[in-house]
């Protein structure tokens, strides 16, 4: 992916194309007060309004040549900005780059960095620079070699304005979007290629090119450490599972970690519970939160943050085969604990929570995350449009929504309580695998409740939100932007 490059308030004489704002009146907004007033600019938005070729309503556009020293402006109106929400602003600027981005655009002079509703300035240049970089992604499938469909000419981005931290809150983005494009990549990638060894090998990769230490247990060392719940999961599918562990030290070796354990189900099935046929390719994207963990670590080492990380993901695929797992067997955890298994496509819980007890016996991390493709019952619940987040540490969940709310890539707390664990009571075992339909996002995270009684925990379902459906579907590299922005608060 191509990296945009990213400049703060220098003369805009190289600067080929301007984009600049239109409010309701048709006066000019923008962070540069001098073109503001560009007699220039303002009789041709004059006469294009008068015209009717551009109107004044949220999101009209148009694109003349040849003034004010640019060889191309770019007008978008943004109507009353004291009632642009967030939403619009957002949809208003997407339109925008991906129009300018089919012209000759090299450099822009981007004056929209520019306060709303109810967000200021720096909200927005971090959107900005968040869009403009990863409206650059476009899927990139192994065979295709080095073939890109996203062809643009746009290089340079110059932002205008006075904004505190600018510097670090363009860093934050790109750094944030180019960890997404690698989520993006394995998620949208194709089962037969992006298997368990495939993330492991792009974990090592990572390690590699950045200096993180990776650590990847196989199936051995896993029936070792008596993992019987994840391998139980494991056992149908000839592609052997992974264990990835990747460490990332920013700050002092003594420092406590952070931990971030993500669902790698490379290929959800059902298992013998075979799911439906009707879209089941969608379930090539059941890894990702394992996808998040490594678009996370990617943001990690382009940023250099002064903290610890750790990420663990269990990777294997869920299939029905003769050696599957089958409703009814009991398998016994890493904790100790054993489970029933009723529903094999009740399977993310059933490797999470051998990943968290071990992260949490190998690492000591003064708090986990776990980020999960792990219910249906997500998506009926809160839709596409935030994440589900649940834990058992209201200081945790509430940075964590913080972060969310202010990289716009949002969660939505749903309760935990006795009573719904209560739904996962078994006869023959410590537990079920699952809970019934009433609360199914909940009882999942229950079950995985009872592996995380030590430690400040939270656990991110992100069914809804990592994935879009449809004729355009694919991986959003959700939410990469909030743990980034989160764990940027971590540091000092
Ligand atoms: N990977 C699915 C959850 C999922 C469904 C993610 C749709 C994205 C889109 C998970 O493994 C699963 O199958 N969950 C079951 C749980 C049930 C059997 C208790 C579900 O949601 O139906
Ligand atoms: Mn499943
Ligand atoms: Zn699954």
């Amino acid at each position: 992916m191509k990296r945009i490059q990213f400049r703060l308030n220098t003369a805009h004489q190289d600067c080929d194309t301007l984009l600049i704002g239109v409010n309701n009146s048709g006066q000019l907004i923008g962070s540069d007060s001098t073109l503001n007033s560009n007699s220039e600019l303002t009789s041709a938005v004059s006469t294009a309004i008068a015209d009717k070729d551009l109107s004044t309503k949220v999101g009209s556009q148009i694109m003349l040549k040849n003034l004010a020293g640019f060889t191309r402006v770019w007008f978008v109106s943004l109507g009353e900005t004291e009632k642009l929400s967030r939403k619009a602003f957002i949809e208003t600027m997407k339109k925008t780059i991906s129009g300018l981005l089919e012209t000759g655009t090299n450099w822009l002079y981007h004056t929209l960095s520019i306060a709303t509703q109810d967000s200021d300035a720096a909200w927005a240049l971090y959107q900005n620079a968040l869009m403009l970089q990863t409206a650059q992604y476009d899927y990139q499938h192994p065979s295709r070699g080095d073939f890109t469909a996203n062809q643009n000419n746009l290089d340079k981005v110059t932002f205008v304005g006075e904004i505190e931290n600018a510097e670090q809150i363009i860093g934050q983005a790109q750094s944030s979007a180019i960890g997404m494009s690698l989520t993006q990549d394995l998620a949208n990638m194709p089962a037969n290629f992006c298997t368990p060894t495939y993330l492991a090998s792009t974990a090592e990769d990572l390690g590699q090119q950045y200096g993180f230490t990776v650590n990847i247990l196989e199936r051995a060392q896993m029936e070792e450490l008596g993992m019987g719940s994840f391998l139980s999961v494991a056992q149908g599918s000839d592609q052997p599972p992974k264990l990835i562990c990747l460490e990332y030290k920013g700050a002092n070796a003594n420092d406590a970690p952070i931990a971030l354990v993500g669902k790698g189900v490379t290929f959800d099935t059902g298992g013998i519970s075979l799911k439906p046929g009707a879209s089941m390719d969608e379930m090539k994207y059941d890894m990702g939160g394992a996808a998040t963990v490594l678009g996370v670590f990617k943001a990690l080492g382009e940023l250099k943050p002064e903290i610890n990380v750790v990420g663990i993901i269990p990777s294997t695929e869920n299939m029905p085969a003769g050696n599957a797992v089958k409703p009814g067997d009991v398998v016994t955890s890493m904790s100790g604990q054993t489970i029933e298994i009723l529903n094999t496509d009740a399977e993310g819980r059933l490797i999470l929570c051998d990943a968290l007890t071990y992260a949490q016996k190998t690492y000591q991390p003064k708090q986990v995350i776990d980020i999960a493709t792990l219910t249906g019952a997500c998506i009926i619940a809160l839709g596409h449009h935030v994440s589900g987040i649940m834990g058992n540490n209201q200081t945790l969940v509430d940075d964590l929504l913080s972060s969310g709310n202010d990289t716009y890539d949002r969660f939505w707390q749903l309760p935990l309580g006795e009573e719904w664990d209560e739904q996962l009571k078994s006869n023959f075992a410590d537990m079920a695998n699952i809970g019934g339909r009433p609360g199914g996002t909940i009882t999942a995270a229950q079950f995985l409740a009872r592996f995380t009684k030590e430690v400040e925990w939270a656990h991110l379902d992100i069914a809804g939100t990592a994935w879009t459906s449809g004729t355009n579907k694919g991986a959003t590299g959700r939410p990469v932007p909030a743990l980034v922005d989160f764990l940027k608060h971590k540091v000092g």
